[in-house]
């Protein structure tokens, strides 16, 4: 049987009068490519640990396929873990380093000879079977690492940030390969990072995590597209956030029932949003709109449609970076009063489009968005928290 279900339950955990991690529930399934996403000290790798079982919980239960294994020595659960800093063993080749878990175990020979094989081959280390791990490159010591980590053939392989240490090209390109490998052996991978992009990437699902807390658990595509609080908005990628009150919200003819909000923003004016969520006239949430989203241009959008959001602004700084330009826009509100927030905007070079002449320094623009690109984030109780 490959991989395991693992659950996490109820997992609080404090170091002397500081509260690391509140209350964690998690349900990864079997086979996932999981990761866990935070800023630094959210307490990923206390939770990690908690499941590898290097660490006990104050309260809760970590289920392994169903079983609690808390209590259980680390050796004693189907858990392997690789760590940021490789731990190779500087004295042994590459070839003994992976063989290392099954020496320990007493292995047979024959046996070790064909596994060894089998997981140098998996990270294509075949070649650099004699080096020592001082003749290695930082990819390829991961790599061993990685091998050794799978060579027990765990249900449950934890990655604990384990790019962290390569450069930007070589980062892109492991994980790349961790994702085929988690392919071709098809166990549960926990991964650990701080990096969006990489955890977007590459996972099946999410837990986004904050001060001890897990904000929110989803696809990719779910948290990027749907975030369920500021502050994953926030953290996954650039975006514009605004405070507002709703003023007005219609049903639209839609299955499931789908809102039409109206919403005042002080800083911009009314803009409209679409929402699934339950909203009343009066209430305070924060709004979010992906500078992606936002199309920027010399001339007033010609479009008829009702559900488009158009300001007129003034483009403050452009940046330049090759393949894109971002966009900081004031806009005039319906007073006529520049907004003191900026509107983000990002725009991708295309070769083959008519998009009328290049924007410039200080350039008098328009910005505007659908209704259905936006998201109310949070909705907010009556003191406006
Ligand atoms: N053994 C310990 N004793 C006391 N405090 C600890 C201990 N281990 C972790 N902490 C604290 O718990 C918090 C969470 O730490 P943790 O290492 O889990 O964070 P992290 O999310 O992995 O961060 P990073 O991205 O920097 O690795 C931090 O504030 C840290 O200082
Ligand atoms: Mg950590």
């Amino acid at each position: 049987m490959k991989g395991s279900d693992v659950s996490v339950c109820g997992i609080c955990k404090s170091f002397a009068d500081f509260d690391v991690l509140n209350n964690i529930n998690l349900d990864i399934k079997k086979g996932e490519f999981f990761s866990l996403l935070g800023p630094s000290g959210c307490g990923k790798t206390t939770l990690l640990r908690i499941i590898a079982g290097f660490e006990s919980p104050d309260e809760g239960s970590i289920l392994l396929n169903g079983t609690d294994v808390v209590g259980l020595p680390p050796n004693h659960r189907q858990v392997n873990t690789v760590f940021q800093n490789y731990a190779l063993f500087p004295h042994l080749s590459v070839y003994e380093n992976v063989a290392f878990p099954l020496r320990l175990q007493r292995a047979p020979k024959s046996e070790i000879e064909k596994k060894v094989l089998e997981y140098l081959r998996l990270v294509q280390l075949e070649a650099h079977a004699s080096k020592m791990p001082n003749q290695l490159s930082g990819g390829q010591k991961q790599r061993v690492a990685i091998a050794r980590a799978l060579i027990k053939e765990p249900c449950v392989l934890l990655l604990d940030e384990p790019l962290s240490a390569l450069d930007a090209k070589l980062r892109q390109h492991m994980l790349i390969e961790l994702d085929q490998i988690h392919d071709k052996i098809g166990i549960t991978f926990i991964y650990v990072t701080h990096d969006q992009q990489e955890a977007l990437s590459v996972s099946d699902r999410i837990a986004v995590m904050n001060q001890g807390n897990v904000l929110q658990v989803g696809s990719p595509h779910e948290i990027y597209e749907s975030p369920a609080t500021d502050f994953v908005a926030r953290f996954i990628g650039d975006t514009n956030l605004f405070d507002g009150d709703v003023v007005s919200v219609v049903p639209l003819p839609k299955d499931p029932p789908e809102f039409m909000v109206e919403l005042d923003i002080p800083d911009l004016g009314r803009i409209k949003v679409t929402t699934v969520d339950t909203v009343k006239t009066g209430q305070k949430v924060s709004f979010t709109i992906r500078p992606e989203k936002v199309v920027i241009a010399q001339e007033r959008p010609k479009s008829n449609r009702d559900d488009i959001n158009i300001f007129q602004g003034f483009n403050e700084e452009p940046i330049y970076s090759g393949f894109q330009t971002k966009y900081y826009v004031r806009v005039k509100n319906s007073l006529g009063v520049m907004s003191a927030q900026m509107i983000r905007v990002v725009k991708q070079h295309a070769v083959y489009s008519d998009e009328g002449p290049e924007i410039d320094w200080k350039d008098n623009v328009y910005v505007s968005w659908i209704a259905n690109d936006g998201y109310i984030v949070e909705i907010k109780d009556e003191a406006g928290k």
